[in-house]
């Protein structure tokens, strides 16, 4: 067959990214706006104000990554359409159908953001099917298996929020959008950032009550976060306090890390078990670490002192292609494509439900 181009498509969250990538692993471009610093102000993504920056940015990033490339040289478009925001998503499936209107030879192939982010490894490295993945987020917790390009199994996902939420806030909590240092970086960043300097006993551990009652691999950060602002509150601990130096902010910064890190760990190590007491132990050759908080250095090792113990392979992408990006899913497409999976000649009716 003949080598593949694809132009993937991102907007379920905030940034509009777009990359063209093709079948023998080369990415040919790619462009990502992000909007964070306008929704700083509100402590959180605000749903309006994302959709118009993503309708804003889409003309722009993808006149970027064509720039050099003809039209006719694609193949196909490939965009998220799930999960996500409704509307950031509307934004890049909207745009999508006017480009599959002007240029009529492409084919369109809706991709699930989270498998975008399970398959993207194999654009980097080449790792076999199956694997473990770990996928950790802003928005997702999720350990899984990937069997094929469209075959998961999900081993355990999280009960309230993801552990990038609960950076992200802890982070807030602590006016680190504030500190000139880490100020432009996401909130997992930020603590990451200043942990490394940080002496993560200073405070007492905060452990999550439910690696210790539910025997099973999901997760749950909601009452870490509770416990985090309620010390946060109580000791002053923020960015501006009159009572907290520096070294103070860093060494609760690797408090943080190590408790969310912490109850991970304690996660995967369930699901690496749990592969042998079901007979899939071919699942557990290898562990692939994605998602936005996999860029974390401290998880990083932890994980792979945890792999290392079981001889297990550790496979992680670059950090750049952790965080949402547009090449995680022209990949996808690629993937998808040349396996005839979901391809279509032109946009079916209606891709994301409503509501
Ligand atoms: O995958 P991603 O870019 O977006 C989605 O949520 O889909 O992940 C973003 C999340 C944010 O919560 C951010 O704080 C976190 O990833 N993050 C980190 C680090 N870099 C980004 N968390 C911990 N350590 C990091 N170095
Ligand atoms: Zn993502």
């Amino acid at each position: 067959y003949h080598s593949l181009r694809i132009l993937g498509i991102e907007t379920s969250c905030d940034d509009t990214a777009a990359a063209v990538v093709d079948s023998q692993r080369t990415i040919l471009s790619q462009a990502c706006r992000n909007q964070l610093k306008y929704h700083q102000p509100w402590g959180g993504i605000v749903p309006s104000i994302a959709k118009n920056h993503h309708y804003e940015n889409l003309v722009p990033v993808v006149a970027e990554v064509m720039k050099d490339i003809e039209w006719n040289t694609i193949d196909a478009i490939a965009t998220s359409v799930k999960p996500g925001l409704v509307i950031s998503l509307w934004q890049g499936i909207n745009f999508t159908r006017q480009l599959l209107q002007k240029y009529t030879h492409l084919s369109f192939i809706p991709i699930h953001h989270m498998e975008a982010h399970a398959l993207t490894v194999r654009l980097t490295h080449d790792v076999p099917f199956p694997y473990m993945v770990l996928l950790a987020s802003g928005g997702h917790c999720i350990l899984g298996i990937v069997e094929d390009v469209d075959k998961f199994y999900r081993l355990g996902e999280t009960k309230d929020i993801a552990p990038g939420e609960a950076f992200d806030k802890s982070a807030r909590e602590m006016k680190l959008h504030e500190h000139p240092l880490v100020q432009d970086m996401a909130g997992g960043a930020a603590i990451g950032y200043l942990a490394r300097e940080g002496d993560e006993k200073r405070y007492q551990l905060i452990t999550s009550r439910y690696s210790a009652k539910m025997k099973d691999c999901s997760f749950s950060f909601g009452g870490m976060l509770s416990q985090i602002r309620r010390v946060i509150g109580k000791e002053s601990i923020y960015y501006g306090s009159s009572s907290t130096d520096e070294q103070k902010l860093k060494d609760f910064a690797a408090c943080i890390q190590a408790s969310i890190v912490r109850h991970i760990e304690t996660r995967v190590h369930r699901a690496i078990l749990f592969c042998d007491t079901i007979q899939k132990s071919q699942w557990k050759q290898r562990l692939v670490l994605a998602g936005g908080v996999a860029s974390n250095l401290y998880l990083r090792q932890r994980i792979n002192d945890l792999c290392s113990h079981y001889g297990i392979e550790l496979v992680c992408p670059p950090v750049e292609f952790c965080t949402d990006n547009g090449v995680m899913i022209a990949w996808n497409g690629i993937e998808r494509y040349r396996r005839n999976l979901n391809v279509f000649e032109r946009m079916p009716e209606i891709v994301v439900p409503e509501g």
